[in-house]
């Protein structure tokens, strides 16, 4: 079944029936100011924080899902019909009521048509604003003249703390005032503290929010939610559009909204434009300053415009053109911009995702950043920076970075315990990649504090994060799964042995010794290699099992993830990154991704591991709180799919990479919607897995790991498109059928055309690559051979020898 198709051209995603199986969902606006908007207009606003800063509600997982939000209620007042300009919260039966919805780039529009009116709204945030807009446009598409009373509605939470606001009524419900005036609805929490509402400490300080409505005269008003919908009413039917009369409600206390109200009269064909306002700050100030400079409607034009530009400039860093249409609503749109959306608001704001992880998770993050830097190169470079200096100065990291009030060098060092043993880890992938994009070498040079005290330079940084596992190794020599390695179920005890954690180490010395040599220090380079060799004899003692790589040693000696094991006897991750790392022999990489075949891949994904846990100790393997096949219990964790992705390109298999690349492509299952259910334009953290009756189901939309190790598994392996510190790499990995791909490639500055032949239906390896007409030997194109303008062509197939 399907509710809608891509529009690659305009960049949006187009639900053409808006009874979705869940809310499919959008992101307006930035970090200053943030917003979630559903296909029905459902979703909430946020100053700086979904948790600290909520000043619209929505009622987590409400029936609808995704109320209240974002309406505009219209009555006809000769007939006293009346239905709303998204299908939601009225809900006219579908043979009547007809509507578009487009999600695009931080704009979503909803288009409408009922009793002979058209409806076009328009929400986004316009860039580097604090203030939202709504703009609807109404025409009369019949032969008659129409009256319409149009109401505006959005509802105050009456703190910007969601748990006050929903919870702690009996503060809570005694704070706020919305009053009405000049046009301006305001709602005051607090009113009686001072009214310095942006400050970045809030406490103490009075949390001010306005709307207003533009285009046409305001009629009428009702800021108490209980008297516009009425205490036994609903979003479908509220008292005051039922009745047509507003009564000037205003709160002290208990619930506020904004129900601004304004008459059209329209001709025949006739059109009226309206406009609503919503920002944070006081009426009188910030929201008239809003109103004098952006409220007419060329503004609003040119804001959106520019709004566009921003994030189509920013999509346009790498372009594909495959023969699959999927694959290149992914790369060009959807997985580069949902990558964008999880570096921007980590996993603190969504329908599922209330805002209590405030911040920016240290290990998510980091993984974020490896897929915005084609895209914003320098503004991730900041972030990462950032990162660096949450990390302490033993090597581990904070488990969250507040980008807002985070102090460098003042961070109490938390107890042991409570270290997770991978967050630091994820350097090794993220910190060559900006190097790669960047080309800035000296990046490794640049000192930067600890969180708790202390500096260093990044390499530095990178060399206390090995050295931080190194430490922390057990009994068999493995490192530690401390607190949590990267699966946030797994507590092995303080020394018991995480063998992903030892995959990854390996990885990270491997990559620290290559940057030491860049760097011309070969005693580090020496070092690295040395500690490898020695976790190399380590993981080849205790940790092969028949055809597959253990799971993890508790402390207590137990082994997880056997070939014997009742329960958990596969582990996906530890399969994977022994090819990732290298730290497989050519036969062990063959057998245990031939393993993850056999028992872990489905249609709709690999699953974390088989079977699932249902009586193994709680307290090390948390996974079994979850229902089997679901989540780390089992479930198909999309998260790594990328990984499964790159493990198979590393060992040339191409058919098999794009094979697993499909299974999670959310696109494929664009006409399986009711399988699927959420959003196929965006990825899914998890998905239920063949344990579970629900099996293809997809859940945790958008706030994901999943999204930037699909973009660059696609993007990095697939195409084979990989920025490197000498020069742009290109060395596919396709599938057979695939006669090649063109694309395009920023690339520090310059714009490189790509172009990749594959007569003879190769899988992997380049019989040869040229640079405007020039031969290159090998893969890598160096820096100084491109120009803005260059064409790489590669012809796939053997490798032709240099010099033959
Ligand atoms: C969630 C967390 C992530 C963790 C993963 C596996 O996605 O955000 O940090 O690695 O679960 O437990």
């Amino acid at each position: 079944m399907k509710y809608g198709h891509f529009d690659d051209d305009a960049r949006e995603y187009v639900i053409t029936r808006p009874d979705t199986p869940r809310s499919w969902t959008n992101y307006l606006g930035t970090t200053e100011y943030g917003a979630i908007i559903s296909n029905n207009a459902g979703g909430y606003s946020f100053f700086r924080s979904a948790s600290e800063g909520r000043f619209t509600r929505l009622r987590f997982n409400n029936v609808p899902m995704d109320q209240p939000g974002r309406y505009f209620y219209l009555r006809d007042q000769e007939s006293g019909d009346f239905w709303s300009t998204s299908w939601q919260p009225v809900g006219k039966p579908l043979d009547e009521y007809k509507t578009t919805c487009r999600h695009g780039t931080a704009y979503t529009s909803i288009e409408s048509e009922y009793s002979d009116i058209k409806t076009e709204t328009l929400y986004f945030v316009p860039v580097g604003q604090k203030f939202e807009y709504w703009k609807l446009k109404v025409t009369n598409t019949g032969s008659a003249p129409r009256k319409l009373s149009v109401f505006t509605y959005c509802e105050f939470t009456n703190h910007w703390n969601i748990d006050q606001d929903q919870f702690n009524l009996q503060y809570s419900q005694y704070i706020g005032k919305a009053t009405y005036q000049d046009g301006f609805a305001q709602m005051a929490v607090n009113d009686n503290l001072p009214h310095d509402w942006a400050s970045i400490k809030r406490d103490g300080n009075a949390m001010l929010s306005w709307t207003t409505l533009l285009g046409s005269p305001i009629t009428g008003y009702d800021l108490s939610r209980e008297t516009f919908i009425g205490t036994y009413g609903s979003y479908a039917k509220p008292d005051v559009v039922a009745s047509g009369e507003s009564t000037g409600s205003t709160t002290y206390g208990e619930n506020s909204c904004s129900a601004l109200r304004t008459e059209i009269e329209l001709a025949p064909g006739e059109s009226k434009e309206l406009l609503v306002m919503i920002g944070v700050g006081k009426a009188s100030i910030e929201g008239k300053a809003a109103v004098e400079e952006f409220s007419s409607l060329e503004r609003v034009d040119a804001e959106f415009a520019k709004l566009k530009d921003f994030w189509h400039s920013r999509l346009g860093a790498l372009t594909a053109k495959t023969p699959d249409a999927d694959f290149d609503s992914m790369v060009n749109v959807w997985n580069a911009y949902n990558s964008l959306i999880t570096y921007t608001w980590s996993r603190s704001a969504s329908f599922v995702y209330g805002g209590h992880r405030n911040g920016l998770g240290f290990r998510d993050t980091v993984q974020d950043i490896i897929a915005v830097l084609p895209a914003i190169p320098e503004e991730a470079g900041k972030r990462l920076e950032l990162m660096l200096t949450g990390q302490f100065s033993n090597g581990g990291a904070l488990p969250v970075v507040k980008p807002f009030d985070h102090e460098p060098g003042n961070t109490p060092m938390p107890p042991k315990e409570e270290f997770r043993s991978d967050d630091c880890l994820w350097f090794f992938n993220t910190v060559p990649a900006y190097v790669g994009e960047t080309g800035d070498l000296d990046f490794y040079n640049k000192v930067l504090p600890y969180a708790d005290e202390g500096e260093a330079t990044v390499l530095g940084h990178l060399r206390r994060a090995l050295e931080f596992n190194l430490e922390r190794s057990g009994a068999n020599g493995i490192p530690c799964g401390l607190a949590a390695d990267w699966n946030d179920c797994l507590k092995l005890g303080y020394n018991g042995e995480s063998l992903f954690v030892g995959f990854q180490v390996r990885y990270g010395l491997g990559v620290y010794a290559d940057i030491a040599n860049k760097l011309n220090l070969p005693e580090e380079a020496e070092w690295a290699l040395l500690q490898q060799k020695i976790l190399d004899a380590a993981i080849q003692k205790t940790c092969w099992s028949k055809d597959r790589f253990i799971w993890a040693i508790a402390d207590d000696g137990t082994v997880y993830g056997t070939h014997d094991s009742k329960e958990g006897a596969i582990y996906l991750n530890t399969q994977i990154w022994a090819v990732i790392s290298g730290a497989a022999t050519e036969e062990q990489a063959r057998i245990c991704m031939e393993s993850v075949k056999e028992h872990l891949a489905t249609d709709y994904g690999a699953q974390l591991c088989a079977p699932p846990v249902e009586t193994m100790p709680v307290e090390i393997m948390a996974a079994r709180l979850f229902n089997a096949g679901t989540k780390e219990n089992a479930g198909i964790f999309n998260h790594p799919q990328g990984w499964v992705v790159m493990a198979e390109a590393m060992l040339g298999k191409g058919d098999s990479a794009y094979e697993y690349y499909n299974a999670f492509n959310p696109a494929k299952f664009n006409d399986k919607a009711e399988i699927r259910q959420s959003e196929p334009y965006v990825h899914c953290q998890s998905t239920h897995a063949r344990y579970s009756p629900m099996h293809g189901a997809a859940r945790l939309p958008w706030l994901s790991g999943t999204s930037a190790w699909a973009y660059y598994s696609s993007t990095a392996y697939i195409l084979g498109i990989k920025a490197e510190l000498e020069g742009l790499r290109i060395d596919p990995c396709l599938p057979s059928s695939w006669p090649g791909y063109e694309a395009t490639r920023l690339f520090r500055g310059m714009n490189i055309n790509i172009t990749v032949k594959n007569p003879d239906g190769a899988e992997t390896g380049v019989a040869s690559l040229t640079v405007d007409g020039q031969t290159i030997d090998g893969t890598l194109v160096p820096t100084d051979k491109l120009k803005d303008g260059s064409q790489i062509e590669v012809i796939m197939g053997a490798a032709v020898p240099a010099g033959a």
